[in-house]
C-alpha cells in the first residue's frame, strides 16, 4: 500500500514537493494544511487530496501517513513535535531547528512514537551528489585538495524578506552537503555583504572557506544578488578536485522556463526532491535506513552556520566549529 502523505503548509516549495509525490509510485497526496485557505485548496486542487481546515483535522486523519513539513522556519519544530506525537512519520524543510536542544527533543520523540523524523536535504539526494560521495569515499579522486558548492540565483527583496539573511536559510544546504561529501570542518572564515536590499538589512551574499582536518579548503558562496546568465553559469555547481581527478555537478545540464518560483525550471533541483521522497518512503519508513543526512547532521549544519556567524561578528578570522553530538 502506498504511502498517504499529507502536507503542512502550501507556499512555494509546495510546488516541488508536490512534483515528488506525483513522481513517486509508493507515494500518493492525501491533503494539506495552510492557514491561507486559498493556498491550502489551490494545493488540494492541483495534487488531487483533502483541504483540511485545521492541524487537527489533519492529524487525526487515518489516510495521513506521514507529514511534510513546509511551514515558516520558525513553526518547524513545534509541527513536527505535534506530528511524532500523532504517530506521523515526518519529513521536515530546512533548517529543521535552530538549535541542538531542539534536534535532540526531535530525536526523542521519533524515537518515542517509533516513526521516522528526516531533515529534507535535498540537495544531496540527487543522484550526481550521492555518486560523487560514493566515488570520495571509495578514493576514485586520489587525495582530495579542494571543493566549491557556489549558489548564484536572484530573489528580489519581496521574496527574500520571507526567509531573511542567506546564510541561515540558504547555506544550511552547503553545510550539510559539505558534512555528506567530505565530513565535518575543523575551523570556518566567513564574510558577509549586502548590494541590493533597500528596506531588508540581512546579508544577501556570504562566502565561508572551511578548513577541513586534513588541510582540504572547501569554498561555500550563496547569493540572493544576481543570477548567472553567463555561457558557464554558476547557478548552482558543486565541484571536488583531487590527486587523481574531480567531479562536477551543475543544475544548468537542463533549464526551462518556469516562473512559479526560484528553482523550478532547472530539473536537477527537482530530482533531488523526487529522490528525496522515494528514500523517506522506501528505505527511511519501509526498511528503516538512515537518512542520508539526519538530526546529527541537521546539528552539524547548525554548528557550522554558528561558527560563520562568530567568523563574520570577527571580522572574517578563522573560527573553530564547535560540534555537539545529540
Ligand atoms: N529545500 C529547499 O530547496 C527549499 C526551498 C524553498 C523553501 N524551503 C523551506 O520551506 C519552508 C517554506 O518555504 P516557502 O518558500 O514555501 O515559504 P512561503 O512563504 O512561500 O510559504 C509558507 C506557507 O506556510 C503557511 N503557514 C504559515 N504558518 C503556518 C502554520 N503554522 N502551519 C501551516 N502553514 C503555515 C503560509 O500561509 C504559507 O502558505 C521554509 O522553511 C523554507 O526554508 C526549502
Amino acid at each position: 500500500m502506498s504511502l498517504g502523505m499529507a502536507f503542512w503548509g502550501a507556499g512555494i516549495v509546495a510546488g516541488p514537493h508536490g512534483h515528488a509525490v506525483n513522481a513517486t509510485p509508493s507515494v500518493h497526496f492525501a491533503g494539506v494544511y495552510d492557514p491561507d485557505g486559498d493556498r491550502c485548496k489551490t494545493v488540494a486542487n492541483e495534487l488531487g487530496g483533502q483541504a483540511f481546515d485545521s492541524p487537527e483535522a489533519l492529524l487525526a486523519s487515518p489516510d495521513v501517513d506521514a507529514v511534510a513539513v513546509l511551514s515558516p522556519n520558525h513553526t518547524h519544530v513545534d509541527v513536527a513535535l505535534a506530528c511524532l506525537a500523532a504517530g506521523k512519520h515526518v519529513l521536515v524543510e530546512k533548517p529543521i531547528a535552530e538549535t541542538h536542544e531542539q534536534l535532540a527533543a526531535l530525536d526523542a520523540a521519533a524515537r518515542k512514537a517509533g516513526c521516522v523524523c528526516m531533515p529534507a536535504h535535498n540537495y544531496i539526494y540527487h543522484p550526481a551528489v550521492t555518486r560523487a560521495q560514493r566515488l570520495v569515499e571509495q578514493g576514485a579522486f586520489g587525495q582530495i585538495a579542494s571543493m566549491w558548492i557556489l549558489y548564484n540565483i536572484f530573489h528580489g527583496e519581496d521574496l527574500a524578506q520571507r526567509y531573511g539573511g542567506v546564510l541561515r536559510e540558504v547555506c544550511v544546504h552547503h553545510a550539510y552537503s559539505l558534512v555528506y561529501l567530505l565530513g565535518r570542518p575543523k575551523t570556518v572564515s566567513t564574510v558577509a555583504s549586502s548590494v541590493h536590499y533597500e528596506k531588508l538589512t540581512c546579508e544577501d551574499m556570504v562566502s565561508i572557506t572551511c578548513r577541513m582536518p586534513d588541510d582540504v579548503l572547501a569554498n561555500l558562496w550563496c547569493s540572493f544578488a544576481a543570477s548567472d546568465p553567463t555561457s558557464d553559469p554558476w547557478t548552482v555547481v558543486y565541484k571536488i578536485l583531487g590527486s587523481k581527478g574531480g567531479v562536477v555537478h551543475s543544475w544548468n545540464g537542463a533549464v526551462f522556463d518556469d516562473t512559479r518560483g526560484p528553482g523550478y525550471g532547472f530539473p536537477d533541483y527537482l530530482d533531488g526532491f523526487t529522490e528525496e521522497l522515494r528514500f523517506f518512503a522506501e528505505d527511511a519508513i519501509a526498511k528503516g535506513t538512515k537518512p542520508l543526512s539526519g538530526l546529527q547532521e541537521a546539528a552539524d549544519a547548525i554548528a557550522i552556520i554558528e561558527a560563520a556567524e562568530a567568523s563574520i561578528a570577527a571580522g572574517g578570522r578563522e573560527t573553530a566549529v564547535i560540534y555537539k553530538n545529540i
